[in-house]
C-alpha cells in the first residue's frame, strides 16, 4: 500500500500541537487535527495556514467522546497518531483531580482502543518531565531515573498513561509506541503566526513575563529565592517549541521504520538548566526593556531543579535541540507583540 501519510493529531490546535502540525505539513505528511478548542482558539487554524499556505484538516471532536472520535477513524485511514489532547496545568490539577483523571485517562484509552480496532500502528504520546517528581540526587534525569511520587494529579495522569501504554505493549500489541517526556516548552513560531495562548491568567513563566512586559499584567512574582540553586531560584530545562515539534517528526519517522512492535520513552529537553532569574535577565537583554518583578513565596508543587539528559534522543531518533533560550524568548516576545495587532 502507498505509504499512507495521514496522521491523527489530537489537541492539534494547542500550543505544541499546532507547531507540530506545521512541521508535519512541511515534511509532506497529512495531519488531521481533532480538537474542541477547550484549551485553544480556532484562530490557530488561520495562523497555521499563514505559515504553510493551506487550510489544515480539522474535525471538532472531544477525544473523551469515543463515538465522536471513532467517526474520524471511519472517515480517514491513519498510519499513526500523535496524542496531545490533555489538561496540563499543575496547579489546576491539584484543585480539580477528578477532571484531570477523567479527561487525561479517557482520552488516551479512546485513542488506544480505536488504534487497535482500526489497526493504526504508530503512536506518539505527549508525556512530561513531571513524571520524575522531585529528582533524588542528580538533577539531570535520564529515562531510567526513578519516578518519584508525582507532585500533582497532572503528573500522576502522565505516569498512569505511560503505564497503560507499557501494559498494552506487554499484552502483545502490534503497535509501535513512543513516549516523549517534554521538559518546559517555550517560545513561538518565528513568523509570529502561532504561539502560546494561555486561557486567562498564565500559569507558566514565559507567557507571564511577556504579558507583564506588554502591560497586560502588572508585575511578575518570582516564586521563591531560597532554593538550593546558584541564585536561589528554581531551575528548569526550557526547550523551544519548534525544536519540540521537530522531535515529534523524528520520533514518528523512527516508529514508522520499525518492523516489529516496540515501545520506547525519550526525554525531550535541551540538556541545559536555566534559573528563573536567568530567564528574566535574558528577557530584558532580548527585549531591551526592564521587567517589573518581585520575589514572593514558593509555589506549592514546584520542583527545585530538573533538566534532561538528552543522549537517548540523539542515539535513538537522531534528534537534539538546535535553538537557544534567547531564540525562544525572542520568538515568544515577537508573538506577544504581534498577536495584539490582530
Ligand atoms: C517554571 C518556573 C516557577 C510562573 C510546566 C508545566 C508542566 C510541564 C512542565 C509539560 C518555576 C516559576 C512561574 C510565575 C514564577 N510541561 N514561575 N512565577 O511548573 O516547570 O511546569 O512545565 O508537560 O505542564 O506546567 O513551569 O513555567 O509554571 O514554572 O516564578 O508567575 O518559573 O516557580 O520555578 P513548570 P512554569
Amino acid at each position: 500500500m502507498k505509504d499512507n501519510r495521514n496522521i491523527l493529531v489530537t489537541g492539534g490546535a494547542g500550543f505544541i500541537g499546532s507547531h507540530t502540525v506545521v512541521e508535519l505539513i512541511n515534511k509532506g505528511f497529512n495531519p488531521v487535527i481533532v480538537d474542541d478548542f477547550r484549551n485553544s482558539e480556532a484562530k490557530v487554524l488561520k495562523g497555521i495556514k499563514a505559515i504553510v499556505g493551506q487550510d489544515p484538516i480539522m474535525r471538532f471532536v472531544d477525544v473523551t467522546n469515543k463515538e465522536q472520535l471513532k467517526a474520524v477513524f471511519e472517515e480517514f485511514s491513519f498510519s499513526g497518531i500523535i496524542h496531545f489532547a490533555a489538561y496540563k496545568a499543575v496547579g489546576e490539577s491539584v484543585a480539580k483531580p477528578l477532571v484531570y483523571y477523567r479527561n487525561n485517562i479517557d482520552g488516551l484509552l479512546n485513542c488506544l482502543e480505536l488504534a487497535e480496532e482500526f489497526k493504526v500502528l504508530n503512536f506518539v504520546f505527549s508525556s512530561s518531565c513531571t513524571v520524575y517528581g522531585e529528582p533524588k540526587g542528580t538533577k539531570i534525569v535520564t529515562e531510567l531515573s526513578e519516578m518519584q511520587e508525582a507532585n500533582s494529579p497532572y503528573g500522576a495522569t502522565k505516569q498512569m498513561c505511560e503505564r497503560i501504554i507499557s501494559d498494552v505493549h506487554k499484552s502483545g500489541s502490534k503497535m509501535r509506541m513512543l513516549n516523549l517526556r517534554y521538559f518546559n516548552p517555550v517560545g513561538a513560531h518565528p513568523t509570529g503566526n502561532i504561539g502560546e495562548l494561555p486561557i486567562g491568567r498564565p500559569n507558566n513563566l514565559i507567557p507571564y513575563i511577556t504579558q507583564t512586559a506588554a502591560g497586560l499584567l502588572n508585575e511578575l512574582t518570582v516564586y521563591g529565592n531560597d532554593y538550593n540553586t546558584n541564585d536561589g531560584t528554581c531551575v528548569r530545562d526550557y526547550i523551544h517549541v519548534v525544536d519540540l515539534a521537530e522531535a515529534h517528526i523524528k520520533g514518528y519517522e523512527w516508529l514508522n521504520n520499525l518492523s516489529e512492535p516496540r515501545t520506547e520513552t525519550i526525554n525531550v529537553g535541551t540538556g541545559n538548566g536555566t534559573s528563573v532569574l536567568e530567564i528574566i535577565h535574558t528577557f530584558e537583554k532580548v527585549s531591551n526593556q526592564s521587567l517589573n518583578w518581585k520575589f514572593g513565596p514558593r509555589r506549592d508543587g514546584d520542583v527545585e531543579e530538573i533538566f534532561a539528559d538528552t543522549s537517548k534522543a540523539q542515539e535513538l531518533i537522531g534528534w537534539n535541540a538546535d535553538r537557544t533560550i534567547e531564540d525562544a524568548i525572542a520568538d515568544a516576545w515577537n508573538w506577544e507583540k504581534k498577536r495584539r495587532d490582530e
